[in-house]
């Protein structure tokens, strides 16, 4: 396997290494390809992405992807957004379940749910003009771009609960009908089983009643919003992968920004990244992704945590005390 990595900004930079030295635990023989993208190469170079590097990306199996903060530059186009079109990555996974020992801000750990978010179009259509006193952008919905997202939540449902849930504001919003049209259509040649919510009463559903969700599926910006809520649900944002997934290729990413706040004092939680890593082993057919639940739990219940889980450990701590765990399993880390 061939996989790029782009550890991008601020924490990324932090993240993407920790990830790393788990994934090296798992002798793959991954050839990487370090790409360096982002604000920084901006600063430097004036150009944030070039043609090149898509060029090289694209010779890749899969992306490694940390963070990369907004370049102050309207003409700016986001990078992850742009590859995310390149790469034709419509389905962005992100699963979402409490972690041992770790409650949110509801106190509640009885959840275990995957938005499944709609990647390529959506308000983050691109299409849209800013003026003085008028600006707007196009939500764009196609049957196609519904019609796979669809797709991929419902085979994901089929090897889960068998159950979908339609998230939507048809009520409002005219895109959203054919949205929440397709979906139905889908859900129901496939066999699974459907129901929809208003986006506003999910986010206040999921909050409150987190159990009853299994695969919830989504249009985009309702799918960005809802997912870092859900953070908050299983503790911090900074234990939510996702993988950005086309036919072609897969990208993994944290949920969590480029946290210039934080950034470059070492704190940042890794768990985000190492489970990203879980997602990349999964998607490659490694039954050994589910040492990383192992690990997890393991340096969770030591509390080699950092501090946004109210721990004083160091990104680095987290990363090698996994690594260590995985390696006190034997090198061929039989499950
Ligand atoms: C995410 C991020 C991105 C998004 C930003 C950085 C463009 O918030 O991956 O959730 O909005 O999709
Ligand atoms: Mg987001």
């Amino acid at each position: 396997m061939k996989l790029a990595v782009i550890e991008g900004d601020g924490i990324g930079k932090e993240v993407i290494p920790v990830a790393l030295e788990v994934l090296a635990a798992f002798e793959l023989g991954i050839e990487k390809v370090p790409l360096e993208l982002g604000y920084a190469r901006w600063q430097r170079t004036g150009a944030a992405l070039t043609a090149a590097d898509l060029e090289l990306i694209k010779e890749c199996d899969a992306v490694l992807f940390g963070a990369i903060t907004t370049i102050p530059d309207p003409n700016y186009k986001s990078i992850l957004l742009t590859l995310r079109k390149e790469l034709e990555l419509y389905a962005n996974i992100r699963p979402i379940k409490p972690l041992p020992g770790i409650t949110g801000v509801t106190g509640r750990r009885d959840f275990d749910f995957v938005i499944v978010r709609e990647n390529t179009e959506g308000l983050y259509s691109g299409l849209e003009e800013l003026h003085e006193d008028l600006a707007y952008t196009r939500r764009v919905i196609s049957r196609k771009g519904s019609e796979r997202i669809a797709k991929a939540a419902c085979e994901l449902a089929k090897k889960r609960a068998n159950k979908l849930t339609i998230v939507h504001k048809s009520n409002v919003i005219k895109a959203d009908k054919l949205f929440l049209d397709v979906c139905r259509e889908t859900a129901k040649t496939y066999g699974v089983e459907a129901s929809d919510m208003l986006v506003d009463a999910m986010a206040y559903s999921l909050m409150t009643q987190p159990e009853k969700y299994d695969v919830v599926v989504t249009t985009n910006l309702y799918g960005d919003i809802l997912s870092d809520m859900s953070g908050a649900l299983v503790g911090s944002l900074g234990l939510l992968p996702s993988a950005n997934l086309g036919e072609k290729y897969a990208f993994f990413e944290p949920v969590h920004g480029s946290a210039p706040d934080i950034a470059g004092q070492g704190i940042a939680n890794p768990l985000a990244a190492i489970l990203c890593v879980k997602m990349l082993l999964e998607w490659a057919g490694d039954a050994r992704a589910l040492l990383l639940d192992e690990a997890i739990a393991h340096v969770l219940q030591k509390k080699i945590i950092t501090p946004d889980l109210g721990g004083t450990a160091k990104t680095a701590d987290v990363g090698h005390a996994v690594v260590e765990y995985l390696r006190s399993r034997g090198t061929n880390l039989n499950v």
